[in-house]
C-alpha cells in the first residue's frame, strides 16, 4: 500500500498509513474504537476510494472484482439474510465466492465447526443471538478457503474458549500460506498476531512483531507498548 490518507468528506480520518501484509502472515490492526480500523479495512476492500495513496492486493490495484472472489471478508456489521437458515446463508455467500454448490455442501461442516455452529445450522438467522451471528459471519468468510482473509473485529462477542479455537484455526491457515488481516481492540488478540499495527487517532503509532515492539519500547506487554506509543503521540501532537 502506498502512503495512504483517507477520510469522509473533508475530514481526514487516516494519515500516512503504510501497510504490507505478507502471505502466510497474520497482521492485527489494533486500536481503540474510532481509531480508523474499519475505515482502513473498507479502503483495502475497495469499498472506499483513498483520498491519497493506493491499495494493492496480490500485486493488483484495488478495487478489483476478480480479486474480491479471493478474499474472505467479515465486515464489522453482520450482513446476513435473517429469513434464511445459517446453512442457506453459507450456501448463498459461498456461491458468491464462486464455489460450486456440491463442493460447498462438503465445506460447510468444517467452517461451521470452527465457530461451533454445527448444531445450529438449520436455525433461521433471525433466531440467532448477536454472538451467533458474529460466528456465522466468520464461517462465511472461511467457507471458501480464500487466499486472503480480512476480518473486522472477528473476536467481538466470542467467549474465551472459542476465541482460542478460532486463533488455532487462523494460525493453521497462515501456516498453510493464507494471508490474514484482522482488526481488534483487544490486546490479547494482538499478542497472537505475527505483526501488529497500532492505530490511534488515525495514525500508525507502532508497527512490528509483538516481540520486536515489546523489546523496542522496553516494556513487558503489547498493551504497555500501546500505552507508551500513545503517550509519545500525545507529546508529539502537543509540540506541533
Ligand atoms: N461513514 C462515515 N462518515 C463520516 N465519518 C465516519 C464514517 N465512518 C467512520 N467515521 C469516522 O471515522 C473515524 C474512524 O472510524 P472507524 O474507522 O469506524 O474506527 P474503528 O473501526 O477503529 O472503530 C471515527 O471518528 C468515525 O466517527
Ligand atoms: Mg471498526
Amino acid at each position: 500500500m502506498g502512503s495512504l490518507e483517507q477520510g469522509y468528506g473533508k475530514t481526514v480520518v487516516l494519515k500516512n498509513i503504510n501497510l504490507t501484509v505478507n502471505s502466510g502472515e497474520i497482521l492485527a490492526l489494533i486500536g481503540p474504537s474510532g481509531a480508523g480500523k474499519t475505515t482502513l479495512v473498507s479502503t483495502i476492500m475497495g469499498m472506499l476510494k483513498p483520498m491519497k495513496g493506493d491499495v494493492t492486493v496480490l500485486n493488483t490495484a484495488m478495487p478489483n472484482r476478480q480479486l474480491l472472489a479471493k478474499i474472505g471478508f467479515m465486515a464489522q456489521t453482520d450482513a446476513l439474510y435473517e429469513s434464511l437458515t445459517a446453512q442457506e446463508n453459507l450456501m448463498f455467500f459461498g456461491s458468491m465466492q464462486g464455489i460450486a454448490r456440491k463442493q460447498l455442501r462438503e465445506k460447510i461442516p468444517h467452517a461451521a465447526n470452527i465457530v461451533n455452529l454445527v448444531p445450529d445450522l438449520k436455525k433461521y438467522v433471525k433466531d440467532y443471538s448477536g454472538g451467533m451471528k458474529r460466528r456465522l459471519s466468520l464461517a462465511i468468510a472461511l467457507v471458501s478457503d480464500p487466499e486472503i482473509l480480512i476480518l473486522d473485529e472477528p473476536t467481538v462477542g466470542i467467549d474465551p474458549e472459542l476465541r482460542q479455537q478460532i486463533w488455532n484455526e487462523l494460525h493453521k491457515l497462515a501456516k498453510a500460506g493464507r494471508t490474514i488481516l484482522l482488526t481488534t481492540h483487544v490486546m490479547e488478540d494482538a499478542e497472537e498476531a505475527d505483526e501488529v499495527m497500532m492505530i490511534r487517532n488515525g495514525a500508525a503509532i507502532a508497527q512490528g512483531t509483538p516481540e520486536q515492539l515489546i523489546s523496542e519500547y522496553d516494556v513487558h506487554s503489547v498493551e504497555e507498548v500501546f500505552l507508551k506509543a500513545g503517550r509519545q503521540q500525545d507529546a508529539h501532537t502537543n509540540n506541533d
